[in-house]
């Protein structure tokens, strides 16, 4: 495929919904005498240029998994700088947020989420909720086993309260308890930082999506890698085969 023609089905047709595992943030870190805070600080900063890109290539969705419900078990000091970096993210970002219609939403247990950081959270949610652009989707002490199991227990009750029979329990209806209840499952699912594992991200909502690992520890993960990913993602879905015109994937 000639650079031309790679740009125009670029431009018209990127997966709707890409989810990234950024991984790999502490290993950068200490390869370059840093501590582990700061490779999440540098991850913070490819983020930032990760959400931009992502909204210049026309994606829809970014679900982006910051923190999982496994990472409390990491040295408090780090996790600490974990729920640090929200409230410093926000507070920086939001007027640039608005400006550029980028709808901040969470999917993940934020009960359990210290109050300043939770606050800085729902505050971004808040302020966004009309926007219409690229929506943000941060999986915040988020568990993909939890997840199910929190919405096996709210359709357990919907059957108690004889507002579902259980021969009525279906695909759809789990969906609607799922975090991700407002948004179309993952075409692209990303991980960054060389291992090969779904750590129980987007257990349910990935069934179908492509997988695609990379080496790259994610503070290093540029536009080029992303659109790497996306090259790939059509290679795979034979992109090239449809007429791009008339847009028909
Ligand atoms: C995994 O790398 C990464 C994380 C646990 C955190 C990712 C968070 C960010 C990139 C920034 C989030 C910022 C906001 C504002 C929500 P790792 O620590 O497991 O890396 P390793 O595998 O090299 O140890």
């Amino acid at each position: 495929m000639n650079n031309e023609r790679r740009k125009k089905l670029m431009k018209i047709i990127a997966p709707q919904h890409i989810a990234i595992t950024m991984d790999g943030n502490g290993r950068w870190g200490k390869e370059r005498g840093k501590t582990r805070s700061e490779g999440h600080y540098a991850g913070a900063q490819t983020m930032e240029h990760i959400i931009e890109a992502s909204r210049d290539l026309g994606i829809k969705i970014l679900t982006l998994y910051a923190f999982s419900s496994e990472n409390w078990k990491r040295p408090l000091e780090e996790v600490n700088y974990l729920m640090f970096l929200p409230i410093k993210f926000f507070k920086q970002k939001l007027p640039i947020f608005m400006k550029k219609n980028i709808r901040i939403m969470i999917s993940g247990d934020l009960t359990k989420v210290p109050k300043r950081t939770r606050n800085a959270i729902t505050k971004a949610i808040e302020k966004t909720k009309h926007n219409t652009g690229i929506i943000v989707n941060f999986a915040f002490n988020y568990g993909g086993r939890d997840e199910i199991l929190q919405a096996m227990r709210r359709v357990i009750q919907e059957v108690r309260e004889n507002k579902v029979h259980p021969e009525q329990i279906d695909e759809e209806l789990v969906q609607q308890f799922l975090y991700t209840s407002e948004l179309p499952d993952p075409d692209l699912f990303i991980r960054t930082g060389g291992e090969k594992r779904l750590s129980n991200f987007l257990l349910w909502q990935a069934a179908d999506a492509e997988l695609y690992f990379t080496d790259q520890y994610f503070p290093d993960f540029t536009k080029d890698f992303l659109l790497e990913a996306i090259y790939e993602w059509q290679r795979r879905k034979n992109i090239d085969q449809y007429d791009v015109l008339r847009n028909t994937v």
